[in-house]
């Protein structure tokens, strides 16, 4: 299996869709997040595939990669969105998404977040502790309204994967576990101001092995089920994001398999099923284009340090991720062995250890399986303006970000009078 089917090499350059990586880089320069629209499409297509048919929405999970053009291309596919802050959702809007489709999760929603998101009449909030339900129905009722809740359930279940992006956990900080829900939905069925429509669950990501999923699917279901005993009935099942994505030897679930196996848990119950999937949908889809400066040989180590650093990517350097990094021309070299590093004053700043790559000075490399987790995540340490981010399209390049300028960095800061220039 191919992990990158979007991104193949032709006439020895790497390409995305029918554009070489080299053009890119000389129209638009390095570093630069290049994304490919028939892979974000692909990996939607495979991910609704078994749904179609069913009440069923797919809520992409935008924090994985929030740019306006990655979020209007799942828009006109008819998605909805999974938002974890009032700035989230104005992107939704700005891109022309449908606020009706989207659902809030967050364990930190603040009172002008809940305002706003039920003045744009979100699908759901997803409920994470007491103190977030009364809040929402205080706010909800005081806007003269009711807002659509689901309960978020911790359901205890390890996801067996990075500590940092695991959540499923009683130690984790997010939902609230399977008693402490049962009162939350009872408390909630006689409050003013919300409206229980549904009950969600995430345990983490990057899962590869999807047993954790079908468990807390199933601790789900029977939640459903005694609810409905209980007389409180819920429509729609929220199972969460989280399936994984190959980097580099994983063998991830299929999408279509994993549907098929989570439609036949669901049986004959007539329930709407929603999912929050983010890196699925886009983390094979864009690679982070880089420009090689200088090669630092040594006896012990071999450096190829590029112009992207961990303030443009941070998995490597946060997680310990693996991020293939592939050269993007063929220079015929015998290839030898270097950690890819940044121009960032930090030890701890690598794209990659002990690689094997023909490359040379100015030369370009490309590191893939950024679409997910990439430019969300970049800051501007070291005063480094963030990379540019192009969308390609078979053989047309659109820039759907420009490259910062070092002034837009300080644009916002002041200095005060008292320190007025001597
Ligand atoms: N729903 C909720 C409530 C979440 O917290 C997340 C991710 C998702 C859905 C989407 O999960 P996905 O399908 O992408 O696995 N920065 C880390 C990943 C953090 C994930 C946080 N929550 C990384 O780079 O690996």
């Amino acid at each position: 299996m191919n992990a990158f089917p979007f991104f193949e090499y032709r006439n020895g350059e790497l390409h995305a869709e029918d554009v070489s990586l080299v053009q890119v880089a000389a129209s638009h320069g390095t570093p630069t997040y290049v994304y490919s629209r028939a892979s974000l499409e692909s990996a939607w297509q495979d991910f609704n595939h078994e749904l179609q048919g069913r009440d069923a929405l797919v809520c992409y999970a935008m924090k994985a990669n929030s740019n306006l053009a990655v979020l209007r291309t799942f828009a006109r596919l008819g998605a909805g969105f999974d938002i974890v802050s009032g700035g989230e959702l104005r992107r939704v809007i700005a891109a022309g998404g449908d606020p009706a489709r989207v659902i809030f999760s967050g364990v930190g929603k603040s009172e002008a977040e809940i305002a706003f998101a039920l003045s744009q009449r979100i699908l759901c909030f997803n409920i994470e502790s007491v103190q977030e339900l009364d809040r929402v129905a205080a706010v909800a009722v005081s806007a003269g309204c009711a807002a659509p809740i689901s309960i978020r359930v911790n359901p205890n279940v390890d996801a067996r994967t990075h500590p940092y992006i695991s959540t499923g956990l009683r130690e984790n900080k997010f939902g609230v576990d399977i008693e402490t829900a049962f009162a939350l939905y009872r408390r909630a069925a006689r409050l003013n101001g919300v409206r229980i429509v549904g009950i969600d669950c995430h345990i983490g990501s990057q899962l590869t092995d999807p047993a954790p999923l079908f468990e807390a699917q199933d601790k789900m279901l029977e939640m459903v089920d005694a609810l409905a005993g209980e007389g409180i009935a819920i429509s729609h099942l929220d199972l969460g994001g989280g399936l994984g994505i190959r980097y580099r030897d994983e063998s991830p679930p299929d999408p279509r398999a994993y549907m098929r196996e989570v439609l036949r848990r669901i049986g004959q119950r007539r329930l709407r099923l929603l999912f929050e999937p983010g890196r699925n949908l886009v983390g094979n889809a864009g690679v982070l284009l880089t420009r090689v400066e200088f090669l630092k040989t040594g006896d012990v180590k071999n450096f190829a340090i590029v112009d992207a650093a961990m303030n443009d990517l941070l998995r490597p350097s946060l997680y310990g991720a693996h991020h293939e990094i592939l050269p993007v021309r063929d220079i015929g070299a015998a290839p030898r062995r270097f950690d890819v590093v940044g121009p960032v004053c930090e030890s701890g700043d690598f794209l990659g250890k002990d690689r094997s790559l023909a490359t040379a000075p100015g030369e370009l490399l490309a590191v893939m399986s950024a679409g997910a987790y990439g430019m969300v995540m970049a800051s501007n340490y070291n005063t480094r303006a963030r990379p540019a981010e192009v969308l390609v399209d078979g053989r047309q390049v659109h820039l759907v970000r420009l490259r910062e300028r070092p002034e837009d960095l300080f644009s916002l800061e002041r200095i005060p009078d008292c320190l007025a220039a001597r």
